[in-house]
């Protein structure tokens, strides 16, 4: 499908700030970001697919500043400052006890009880929500930076000890990037090198 294909079903503006024009933001102007837009945005991205419809995401938003303190010493250094920074910073997990909730969902309880404990599958449906959660992000008009640089055992051992959160990525969120230019885009892999036919 060429852009002008994509067109057909969503505008070209939408296109540019989900995927052509946007670009991993790091550091951001320090307006305040209202952490509402959180829920706003989850509420739309909850639709998306996951397997056996399992909501195994969880999304802590650190607001306190004492708990970022506690964040940004966990992160890796070159990290540190921007999560320090950051309008919004979010500690992405995934529920250990993700199968408790899905028979209020509609799931079979059989189905809940066989998934119980399969945190494979809570980290691979939590890491398909989180790529969810960046776009739904972008399409708010807001820039995000995914981070996986830190000591995530260190993460849950101070902030989440003693629940079933398993913390594994953290998002930077802001509205306004101070360096938009900031590390230049590198390429993706094209569609040949990507797409094969069996
Ligand atoms: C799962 C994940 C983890 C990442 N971890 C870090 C990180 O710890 N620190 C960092 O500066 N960037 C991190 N990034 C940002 C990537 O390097 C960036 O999204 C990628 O290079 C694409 O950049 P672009 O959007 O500017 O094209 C991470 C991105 C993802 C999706």
């Amino acid at each position: 499908m060429t852009t002008n294909e994509f067109t057909k079903l969503m505008p070209k503006e939408s296109i540019d700030a989900l995927f052509l024009e946007a670009h991993t933001q790091r550091s951001f102007q320090p307006e305040k970001l209202d952490r509402s837009v959180v829920d706003r945005v989850y509420d739309v991205i909850r639709w998306a697919p996951t397997a056996y419809n399992a909501s195994a995401m969880r999304i802590t938003v650190v607001e306190s500043p004492q708990a970022r303190e506690r964040l940004v010493a966990h992160m890796s250094q070159v990290n540190k400052e921007h999560v320090k920074n950051a309008p919004l910073a979010l500690v992405i997990s995934y529920d250990r006890d993700f199968s408790i909730g899905m028979v209020e969902m509609g799931s079979p309880q059989q189905l809940a009880d066989s998934l119980a404990g399969n945190d494979e599958l809570a980290l691979q449906t939590a890491t398909m929500q989180v790529a969810y959660l960046i776009l739904g992000l972008r399409g708010a008009g807001l820039h995000v930076g995914p981070m996986t640089g830190g000591d995530f055992t260190a993460i849950h051992d101070d902030l989440f000890q003693g629940t079933s959160l398993q913390p594994f990525m953290v998002l930077v969120v802001g509205s306004e990037p101070t360096d938009p230019g900031y590390r230049p885009r590198k390429g993706r892999l094209s569609a040949e090198q990507v797409v094969s036919v069996i």
